[in-house]
Parts: structure tokens; C-alpha cells; sequence
């Protein structure tokens, strides 16, 4: 049997004929930017997450960006990560003339370790960028003291964590900030680049709105200097579409997960994700980690089934971020985890026996091991 890590053919075909409908309206209307699908989608999101304002944007990054920008960071100022995430992160806030500054993990759950926070905390610190990793969600409610205590802005990267909650409530709504991907993996995937940045600050979203747009209030007045980062149309059409289907999508990565974690508990040389017991996980990704992680991935592929490494490196290897400062061994969970961790395939459309076919794989490797 041959499983690739992700199909989004598979994932997208049900939907297909329904995304074109909504496309021939957008080409009979000429609604390319901005128009009525975009507007649809927003209003959904504000529905779905109540809160005020829901943006969409062109991407995640441009989410996190924009959000960023929005909060006031400049240059010269502070924002704390988690080494352990995608670069997009970490980038954004380089592009403003702002510093990351790396914090290590926590290994039971492979997010933002809290007891780390403070230590990094300097006059110049503005912001907390949270990210909750494969869809699970930080402790949102220690890092929201810590943001409170220090006065910093919480923006929440929750590119992978999409229908995720803390305490009940969806990530994105916890922070000032929540900034979503729909980049084509993400829970809800487009069928190209897309973001959405949610808040409940009345002129930040302001802000936001114009800065999408060149800083447009209307017609061609710009107070302020922007971007473009207008969503398309067709992409939010897509999005739409997907959305009816969302709790579904949903239930069905965290059914996956549940089979998963059910048939490889007993393997002792594997660890999944620890999910608090405030917390509910979305699942983007299947995380586990091995110290035979490099022998169980070749085992996988010599038998048809593709797996991945997120992340590979910690952000403080990369040749771009060398002039940080940080070395080897700064972060050390990071770098264990980078060292450990393989992504089994999860995706909607994952068959019951390829499941059970990737499970009595993985078995039959640790049996050979032992
Ligand atoms: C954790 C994280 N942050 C940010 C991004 C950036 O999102 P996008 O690819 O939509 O720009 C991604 C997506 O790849 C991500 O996984």
C-alpha cells in the first residue's frame, strides 16, 4: 500500500463542485478583490469566533505582520517566540526591525514552555507571539498573567490551530490577536495563500483594514503606509464553501489522532503530545517523537507510507537568524524535539486501512527493535 503524508486532492475533492458555482458568480459579478466572498467569509468568522473584527488577508504571515504592526511594534522592540515553529514566526518580526527572542519549549507538549517567559523579558519587550503548535493550544491562561503582569501584547500565531480551544474558548480569541493561515494544509486550506487576523481592538482593526490595502481609507486617499495583502475573492469562495463542512473536517483529523493514540500507546519508545486538560487539540498534525525517530521514518518509507519532519531545525539554526546570536544548545528541548520528531499522515479522506496499515507498521518496527 503506498499512503503519501498528505492528500489534498483527496482532502478538497468533495467540495469542488460547489467552489466552482461560487467561482462562476465571482467572474458574472467581476468581484475579484474584496468583494462579496470576502465579505461573507469575515462575517463568518466574526459569527463563528465571536469578536468584532475579522480581517482577511493574504496569507498567515501577512496576518501575523499585520497584527504585529498593528499592535504598535517598531523598531528597536522585543517580541518573545518559541524557537520551535515555522520561520514565517520569527521572519515578521524581523521585517518590522524587531527582534525575536527565542524561547525554548516545553517537551510534553512541543509549545512555548511559560516557565522560560519571564527570564527573557527586558524594557524592550512588547509582545508575546504564542505559537500553538500542530494545532495544540498553549497555556494561554499563564502566558496571558505573564502578558498582564508586564503589559505586552499577545499575539497568537494559530496558522496550525484552527478549531483548537483553551478553557472553551477557540485560540485566536485568547490573545489581542489571533492571526489563522489557510495556506492549502492548514485545518481550513485554501486552494492558494490566504489568512485571517481576528480582535477585539476597535482602531487596530481599523488600522489593519487599511494597511491590507496600501493604507486606503477610500478612493485614493492613504493615511497611512500599507501593503497589499488583499484577499482574493476566489480564495475566500473556496474557503466559504469548506466552511460548511468544517466541524466535520475537524472531528475527522481528531478521530484519526484518537485511533493513532490509541492503537501506539503501549509502544514505550513513542511520546505523543500532552494535551492539559484545558485544552482541546485540532490536530493539523499527528506529532509523535522517537529517539528511533531517522530508522522509523526509513521503515515507513520502505513499506509505502510517507511521514514528516516539522521541524527538522529549531529557528536559531537558521543561517537567518545567525546574527542573533543564540548557539547550539541555547535551546535544548527545541533541539531534542527537532532530533525526534516524525509527523505520521493525517489528513481528511485518511482511509481506516491505511490507518490501521500505518499503525501494524509502525508496530512491526518496534518489534524488530526490541
Ligand atoms: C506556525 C506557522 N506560522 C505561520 C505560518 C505562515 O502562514 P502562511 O503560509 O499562510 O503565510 C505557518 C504556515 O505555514 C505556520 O505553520
Amino acid at each position: 500500500m503506498k499512503i503519501p503524508p498528505l492528500d489534498l486532492k483527496r482532502s478538497n475533492q468533495p467540495y469542488t463542485k460547489g467552489i466552482l458555482q461560487r467561482f462562476e458568480k465571482i467572474m458574472e459579478e467581476n468581484s475579484f478583490i474584496l468583494g462579496p466572498e470576502v465579505k461573507e467569509l469575515e462575517k463568518r468568522f466574526r459569527k463563528e469566533y465571536d469578536v468584532p473584527h475579522a480581517i482577511g488577508v493574504n496569507s498567515g504571515t501577512d496576518a501575523l505582520l499585520l497584527a504585529l504592526k498593528a499592535a504598535g511594534i517598531e523598531p528597536g522592540d522585543e517580541v518573545i517566540t518559541p524557537t520551535f515553529t515555522f520561520i514565517a514566526t520569527a521572519d515578521v518580526v524581523i521585517r518590522l526591525g524587531a527582534k525575536p527572542v527565542f524561547v525554548d519549549i516545553d517537551k510534553r507538549t512541543c509549545n512555548i514552555d511559560p516557565d522560560f517567559i519571564e527570564e527573557k523579558i527586558t524594557s524592550k519587550t512588547k509582545a508575546i507571539l504564542p505559537v500553538h503548535l500542530y494545532g495544540l493550544p498553549c497555556d494561554m491562561t499563564r502566558i496571558k498573567e505573564i502578558a498582564r503582569k508586564h503589559n505586552l501584547v499577545i499575539v497568537e500565531d494559530c496558522a496550525q490551530a484552527q478549531g483548537a480551544t483553551w478553557q472553551g474558548k477557540p485560540v485566536g480569541t485568547l490573545g489581542d490577536f489571533g492571526a489563522f493561515s489557510f495556506y492549502p494544509t492548514k485545518n481550513l486550506g485554501g486552494l492558494g495563500d490566504g489568512g485571517m487576523i481576528l480582535t477585539t481592538h476597535e482602531q487596530e482593526a481599523d488600522k489593519i483594514r487599511k494597511m491590507r490595502d496600501h493604507g486606503r481609507s477610500e478612493g485614493y486617499t492613504f493615511p497611512l503606509i500599507g501593503y497589499n495583502s488583499r484577499l482574493s475573492s476566489f480564495q475566500a469562495a473556496g474557503l466559504n464553501e469548506k466552511m460548511n463542512h468544517f466541524p466535520g473536517m475537524l472531528k475527522e483529523r481528531q478521530d484519526i489522532a484518537a485511533y493513532y493514540k490509541k492503537r501506539l500507546q503501549n509502544i514505550e519508545e513513542i511520546c505523543f503530545q500532552e494535551i492539559p486538560p484545558q485544552a482541546t487539540h485540532s490536530y493539523n498534525q499527528f506529532a509523535i517523537t522517537t529517539k528511533q525517530r531517522d530508522a522509523l521514518k526509513q521503515h515507513l518509507a520502505e513499506h509505502g507510507i510517507g511521514s514528516l519532519i516539522y521541524y527538522p531545525e529549531p529557528l536559531h539554526f537558521q543561517k537567518c537568524f545567525s546574527f542573533l546570536d543564540n548557539k547550539k544548545g541555547d535551546f535544548p528541548v527545541s533541539e531534542q524535539i527537532c532530533r525526534e520528531v516524525l509527523n505520521l499522515p493525517l489528513f481528511v479522506g485518511l482511509g481506516e486501512s491505511e490507518m490501521s496499515y500505518i499503525i501494524d507498521t509502525v508496530k512491526d518496527f518496534f518489534r524488530q527493535v526490541h
